[in-house]
């Protein structure tokens, strides 16, 4: 027999075999066409070529969640249509996927392939209510969107430093430019109103399940339930003295040193600093054209008195401090280098006890292997963000949150890493395996809690909380059969 009549025969024995996909439809197809007669043919896009299909795929930060397949996106309106996805991807026994604003960089934490993707992006609603000063919104706002809308009330909610984020940001914590004043973004949730894996609708609370309510606040996304709308505290907001401040990195060792003073010695909450160390891949030449550090410096007030004396003091090359509103603060002219092209993005962190200089090696372990590996990324970045006493205490004083933040000073690290799109996976895998492993080797705090929404999977980041087995017991209650701990991704709580 000739092999083309072997492989058609192969081709026809699969053809009439039962599991091929043509004769039993697959649990992901099967949970899609209960879908789309539930929740109605427009809550559902199935065809890869339509617009709202490709812009759910599209639309992630790191442009690899972009290469994996959803069978089909569902775009709740309401926490039934929810609960009633939830029903049927359970029964269907297919993978699926949560997404807000798309900016985990994790594979599949908001990203499926061949399951189906729950898009929040049409779940759009927002309100403010001006005699609590509480705020309400669903999971579908971005943080820009939110900012504009509180803006002329005079308020803001704790989110995002960069308004593109989603809404997840604050079920990871969320660090905000007001964190020294008000704690991480999930200390102002007052209520949330949550679908559990079984479909049930309930409200988190201080009262009304207590224990789901601190899973909630930073324990992560997608492990105890879908969030469709939050009520939180918000905030003042009117002028604020913000902007970059942009040194060659001859000051590198200045700038670091500035950032240990202000983290030790800063005790004004209204003032807030982040550090990133940005560099691209393009050879260095010792013209310094490589590297750059940009500071993000954010006063609530117009006048921040010495508070950043001990940054402007060192001689840069620009410095855009001016009034802003809250809006125009989250959204920086010098944006970070890797918004500006689509690549595959990465985050690692680390953690750093301020009286150590653990910081100051995390730094220079990361130089050094961004020089050893030029032409491997188009770019990379160390970004130093201090935790303050006030944090800690303001979150203390909204009843702590899942992370049970030991008191600041400290300091977070995080690490970028981008790489183009499309790298064949073996020189993927490679560079990733080596930054993974200079984080890895980088010394760090073991007694402080990594940051969740830029940690990498594999950094277990949950279990460096102090509560990792409350929130363990948390997660077996509210997911008693496993649903979300084997359908979708996230956080691994074994
Ligand atoms: C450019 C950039 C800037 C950033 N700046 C900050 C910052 O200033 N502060 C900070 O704290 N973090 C920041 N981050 C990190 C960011 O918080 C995380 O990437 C976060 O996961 C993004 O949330 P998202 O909604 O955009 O992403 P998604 O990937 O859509 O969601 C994140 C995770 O939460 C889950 N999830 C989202 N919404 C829900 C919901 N309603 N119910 C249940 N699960 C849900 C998703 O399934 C996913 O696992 C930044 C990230 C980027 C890329
Ligand atoms: C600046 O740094 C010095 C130590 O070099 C410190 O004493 C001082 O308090 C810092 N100033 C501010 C405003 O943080
Ligand atoms: C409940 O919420 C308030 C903030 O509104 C907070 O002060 C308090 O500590 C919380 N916890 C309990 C158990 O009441
Ligand atoms: C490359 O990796 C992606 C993501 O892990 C996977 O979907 C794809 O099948 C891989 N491609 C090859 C050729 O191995």
């Amino acid at each position: 027999m000739s092999f083309i009549s072997l492989s058609l025969l192969a081709g026809l024995f699969a053809y009439l075999s039962p599991t091929n996909a043509l004769t039993a439809p697959s649990p992901a197809t099967s949970a899609c066409s209960v879908l789309t007669s539930s929740l109605g043919a427009k809550k559902v896009a199935s065809s890869r070529l339509s617009l709202e299909y490709i812009s759910s795929k599209q639309d992630y930060w790191n442009a690899r969640q972009s290469s994996y397949k959803p069978t089909c996106v569902i775009y709740p309106e309401a926490a039934e249509d929810v609960s009633v996805a939830l029903k049927a991807i359970n029964a269907a026994g297919t993978r699926f996927a949560i997404k807000a604003g798309g900016h985990n960089t994790n594979d599949f934490f908001s990203s499926v392939d061949d399951g189906v993707l729950i898009d929040l992006g049409y779940m759009t609603a927002k309100s403010y209510d001006e005699s609590t000063t509480l705020a309400t919104y669903e999971p579908g706002n971005r943080w820009g969107d939110l900012y504009n809308f509180y803006q002329p009330y005079g308020r803001t909610v704790m989110g995002g430093r960069l308004n593109g984020v989603g809404s997840g940001l604050a079920l990871g914590g969320g660090l905000s430019y007001l964190s020294p004043q008000y704690g991480m973004a999930c200390d102002s949730f007052r209520e949330l109103e949550v679908v559990l894996p079984s479909g049930e609708i309930v409200t988190a609370s201080n009262t009304s399940n207590p224990d789901l309510f601190l899973g909630l606040r930073g324990g992560g996304g997608n492990a105890y339930g879908v969030v469709t709308k939050y009520t939180v505290q918000s905030r003042p907001a009117g002028k604020f003295f913000a902007g970059n401040i942009v040194y060659l990195f001859q000051h590198t060792d200045a700038v670091v040193d500035a950032v240990r003073d202000f983290t030790l010695y800063n005790l004004d909450p209204k003032a807030s600093v982040m550090a990133t160390y940005e560099t691209l891949t393009t050879p260095d030449l010792n013209l310094n054209l490589d590297e750059v550090i940009i500071l993000f410096v954010v006063y609530d007030g117009e006048d921040p008195g010495t508070a950043f004396a001990n940054f402007t003091s060192i001689p840069n090359l620009v410095d855009t401090s001016s009034l802003r509103t809250y809006p125009q603060v989250t959204d920086m002219p010098v944006p970070l280098l890797a918004q500006l092209t689509r690549a595959d993005n990465i985050f690692r962190m680390g953690v750093h006890h301020i009286e150590t200089d653990t910081y100051k090696t995390a730094l220079k372990n990361w130089r050094a292997w961004a020089s050893a590996n030029k032409g491997q990324y188009t770019y990379t970045s160390f970004n130093l963000y201090p935790v303050a006493k006030s944090l800690t205490d303001a979150s203390k004083a909204q009843g702590g949150n899942a992370l049970q933040m030991p008191d600041g000073p400290w300091l977070w690290s995080n690490y970028v890493l981008s790489t183009p799109p499309d790298l064949l996976n073996v020189t993927y895998e490679k560079v990733q395996a080596s930054f993974r492993d200079m984080v890895a080797a980088t010394p760090m705090a073991t007694d402080l809690p990594l940051f969740l929404n830029e940690a990498a999977k594999d950094q277990n980041a949950l279990a460096t909380f102090s509560t990792y087995s409350e929130l363990q017991k948390i997660k077996r209650k509210y997911d008693p059969d496993g649903f979300f701990e084997t359908k979708t991704g996230g956080w691994s709580f074994a």
